[in-house]
């Protein structure tokens, strides 16, 4: 029997002034999202932005559904719109951020566990890490180097 570690660092910033200058635009471009969510059941926004290795920017928020499980995450709807607009260049960074309608969080968010699941599947489609930038309702920023830190022994294609 052998043990296996795995974990993963990632750097948080006090501020987005820390961030490169193309960082913070696409966070800014995440940010600009979020009094676009359709989030009238949960009063959760989400905003996301997503940059490509063309460094075009596609953006996304949160869309929900009186069906409640129909509603679609930020992130994923910021990746469709990108791989639909633009299928064979890869996503290289990913901004996420959130402000609950109810109450103000300032720990970032994490992608939920299907979103983890979609941001990986384009990662492997394109072998090309995916980095992800989350920030809530604070200056305070996550720096998650790839998806695979988030979403260790993920099922892929390669077992298909
Ligand atoms: N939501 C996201 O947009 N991203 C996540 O990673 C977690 C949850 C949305 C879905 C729903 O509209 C609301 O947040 C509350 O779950």
């Amino acid at each position: 029997m052998e043990v296996v570690k795995q974990g993963f660092e990632y750097k948080v910033y006090q501020d987005a002034q820390e961030l490169s200058l193309e960082d913070r635009t696409l966070m800014d471009s995440a940010v600009e999202q979020l009094p676009k969510a359709y989030a009238p059941y949960s009063g959760f926004h989400v905003g996301a932005a997503v940059r490509l290795a063309d460094d075009s920017i596609f953006v996304g928020s949160n869309q929900e559904n009186a069906s409640y499980p129909l509603c679609m995450c930020g992130e994923r709807v910021a990746l469709y719109n990108a791989a639909a607009n633009k299928p064979d260049v890869a996503p290289i960074t990913l901004a996420i951020t959130i402000k609950n309608q109810k109450l103000k969080i300032t720990t970032p968010a994490s992608p939920c566990g299907a979103c983890r699941q979609v941001i990986a599947e384009y990662a492997q489609r394109h072998n090309q890490p995916i980095r992800i930038l989350l920030k809530a309702d604070s200056d305070e920023i996550f720096e998650i180097n790839s998806i695979e830190d988030l979403l260790p022994l993920g099922f892929n294609a390669s077992f298909l």
